[in-house]
């Protein structure tokens, strides 16, 4: 692992039981607002039987993909969100690095036709993750990414390009004790690592809080073709 990738997983250790008060009070306004609605929706459309939840952190998404029936496999490097997240049900839970998913992707448990990743690749090198995600999918299963729109992202000292930020967890609640490197792409930047992964973009949405003048999150949807 790279010392940027050591500390995202030194600080989702360290940072376990404060993000898992913070989701479980809605202390981010923006995932209350249209992020989490955005990505459930999303499931919603595409989703059919099984659905890969990459980075799955405490399970709320597998519980509420369960909830609609859907069967859901989730896998996270953090130890203590695992561990609550079986404690909380929804899915299969899994302890796994995302190293160790991208060396062999069908250890996370075969094949799905849906493969979430919400909020969970943080770090420079996505593109293992995304031939992972491609590999494990059913031909034309679907892919859905959301992360930070970039454009939410960049303040008034920072350029419109892709380098290391830090995430400070500011404004998430109380507890959070380490900050967490994170890897800043522009929309351009998810398209072309979408397509070195062999997958198909097929939707681009950009959430919006009705208040606020810029986008909280980018979605993409892209699917596997049926000839990789
Ligand atoms: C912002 S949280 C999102 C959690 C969940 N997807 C959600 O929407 O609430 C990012 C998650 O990615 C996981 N993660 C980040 N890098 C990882 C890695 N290299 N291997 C395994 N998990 C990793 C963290 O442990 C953390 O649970």
């Amino acid at each position: 692992l790279s010392d940027k990738e050591q500390s995202i997983h030194a600080s989702w250790e360290d940072n376990a039981a404060a993000w898992v008060e913070a989701i479980h009070q809605g202390r981010i306004e923006s995932r209350v607002q249209v992020t989490n609605a955005a990505v459930v929706s999303a499931v919603r459309e595409v989703a059919r039987a099984r659905v890969l939840d990459i980075g799955c952190g405490e399970g709320w998404l597998c519980r509420a993909a369960a909830k609609v029936g859907l069967a859901a496999v989730g896998f996270d490097g953090s130890a203590a969100l695992i561990a609550e997240a079986e404690k909380l049900g929804g899915g299969e839970y899994q302890l796994l690095s995302y190293d160790d998913f991208a060396a062999d992707p069908f250890r996370a448990g075969g094949v799905f036709d849906t493969v979430i990743c919400n909020y969970s690749l943080l770090g420079e090198d996505v593109l293992p993750m995304l031939r992972g995600a491609a590999a494990v999918l059913e031909p034309g299963g679907r892919l859905i990414v959301q992360t930070l729109h970039p454009l939410s992202a960049v303040g008034a000292d920072d350029r419109y390009e892709d380098g290391w930020r830090v995430e400070d967890f500011s404004g998430m609640g109380s507890g959070f004790k380490t900050h967490m490197p994170w890897y800043f792409r522009t929309i351009g930047s998810w398209i072309s690592q979408i397509r070195l992964s062999g997958l198909q973009l097929v939707e681009c949405r950009e959430p919006i809080i009705s208040e606020r003048p810029m986008p909280a999150s980018l979605l993409l949807i892209a699917a596997r073709p049926s000839d990789i």
